[in-house]
């Protein structure tokens, strides 16, 4: 497979410079294990060796089947689950194998879910805002020693403040960015250990508080998080085809990347150079800049409103130099 035009639609298309640039950007800004990247946003065990290249040693995983995979890949040398799990026997088999896996816990019911599938590290996950995972910040010291009475390990604090990303303007993300730190620094006074876990792509340089920051959409970014005016260009696409125009100066396109294909909890991608109209399972509908100027047939790239959504459709991420394909990347961490 050489080129673009060979790829059967719809296709996920991420541009090497692009990605590049992005890496290298965030290793400068997040160098080392300041940055632990979060895999959800990708579920490519590839792009995460790249990731790993570019310096960060240790990932964070969302499911499981992310754990599993980074394991499977090599990858498994410091894995964060910054997520609550109940059934925790696929989690402490692969501790018992020698792959280091923290666990979050926010609850009795967790921290016993750990001990007893076989987890020896967790961390303290603390709700700092986001209704979500995460007690109450004074309820952490109390669950910390709950943990090591339980055997556990407890390497510090989780506090994801998701409903911050994507605060306008940036001095007001930061002030609340800020604000819910403090909430998961009183909590780490009360648990100790090394890692203050925090952060997003939209936070990523405005939380200094954290000891290591879990983003993750950096790398191939969205057109949402294209609005904050981050550091990092859209380096992930949808190669649609157009399947069906109808003419005129108030005409449209349809091209067959649906919402079967792509994210929409973040609204509606974008095309440059047209209007996107709607999107139904298997369509978009667009109506061109130049009336007239698509025709059927044609290629076009769609991108998506969310990353991460978009990406756990597809079974693999082609990386492009423009027009050529460079390499096929299994979308190897699907599933749960
Ligand atoms: C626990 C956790 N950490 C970090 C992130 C950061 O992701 P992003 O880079 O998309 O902001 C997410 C995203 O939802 C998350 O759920």
């Amino acid at each position: 497979m050489h080129t673009v035009d060979e790829l059967v639609t719809p296709a996920a298309l991420v541009e090497a410079r692009a990605l590049e640039e992005n890496l290298a950007t965030m290793a400068a800004a997040l160098p080392g294990e300041r940055l632990r990247p979060h895999v959800k946003a990708h579920k490519c065990t590839e792009l995460a060796k790249r990731q790993r290249a570019a310096g960060h040693r240790g990932f964070t995983c969302a499911t499981v089947r992310e754990v599993e995979g980074m394991v499977a890949a090599g990858l498994g040398g410091d894995l964060l689950l910054a997520n609550e799990v109940l059934d925790t026997r696929r989690v402490g088999a692969l501790v018992a194998d020698g792959a280091r896996v923290t666990l979050a816990v926010d609850s009795v019911a967790t921290v016993a879910a750990a001990a007893e599938g076989g987890v020896r590290e967790v961390v303290i996950d603390v709700n700092v805002g986001l209704p979500r995972c995460g007690c109450a910040p004074e309820r952490a010291g109390a669950l910390a020693r709950l943990a090591r009475e339980r055997g556990l390990d407890v390497r510090g604090v989780m506090g994801y403040e998701g409903h911050l990303m994507m605060v306008q303007p940036v001095e007001e993300r930061a002030r609340l960015t800020e604000d819910a730190m403090k909430l998961l620094l009183a909590a780490h006074a009360d648990v100790g250990g090394e890692l203050v876990t925090a952060g997003g792509t939209g936070t990523h340089a405005l939380n200094t508080w954290a000891t290591e920051i879990q983003a993750g959409s950096y790398a191939l970014m969205d057109t949402a998080y294209g609005t904050l005016g981050l550091p990092f260009a859209q380096a992930l696409s949808l190669l649609g085809t157009v399947i069906s125009v109808t003419g005129g100066d108030q005409g449209w396109a349809v091209a067959d990347v649906g919402l079967k294909a792509l994210g929409m909890d973040h609204g509606n991608p974008t095309i440059p150079g047209a209007a996107v109209w709607y999107c139904s399972d298997e369509h978009v509908t667009f109506a061109p800049d130049a009336p007239g100027s698509v025709r059927v047939g044609d290629r076009v790239r769609v991108l998506p409103a969310h990353v991460d959504p978009t990406v756990a459709m597809h079974e693999a991420l082609y990386l492009v130099d423009s027009e050529r394909v460079l390499e096929r990347w299994p979308v190897d961490l699907r599933g749960w």
